[in-house]
């Protein structure tokens, strides 16, 4: 009997769009930052000039934002929503985050 698993080819086809979007992933990290940073402003309101609960992040440091991102990551600070966002990016897109956030006018 011919050994057949037709679910071989599919898992080969998606390992190597996986690997070719792993790779774009770090080349386009500057340009996915402005869209990445819409999640932030729904809450921080836009440019981070918040209008509602959430604290505003207008003209702080990106050394502040980074540090507070990166203890909120790592449970080493209290929040509400924040530990769980922070958990979805990776410490090299918080940084780039808090710059982006620290350098919008
Ligand atoms: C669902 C609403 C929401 C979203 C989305 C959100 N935040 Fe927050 N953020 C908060 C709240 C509320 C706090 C206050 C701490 C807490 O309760 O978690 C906060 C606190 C912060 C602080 C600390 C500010 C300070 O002065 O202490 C930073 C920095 C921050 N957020 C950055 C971000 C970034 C960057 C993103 C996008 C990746 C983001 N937030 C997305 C609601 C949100």
């Amino acid at each position: 009997m011919r050994f057949h698993f037709p679910g071989f080819g599919i898992l080969c086809v998606c390992f190597s769009l996986l690997s070719i979007v792993e790779s774009q992933a770090e080349d386009s990290l500057a340009l996915n930052v402005p869209i990445m940073a819409y999640n932030c402003f729904t809450c921080h309101g836009d440019r981070g000039i918040s209008q509602g609960a959430a604290p505003s992040l207008h003209k702080l440091p990106a050394k502040y934002i980074r540090q507070t991102l990166l203890e909120y990551r790592a449970d080493r600070r209290p929040g509400t929503i924040m530990p769980r966002i922070s958990k979805g990016f990776s410490p090299q897109e918080l940084n780039a985050l808090a710059n982006y956030i620290a350098q919008l006018p």
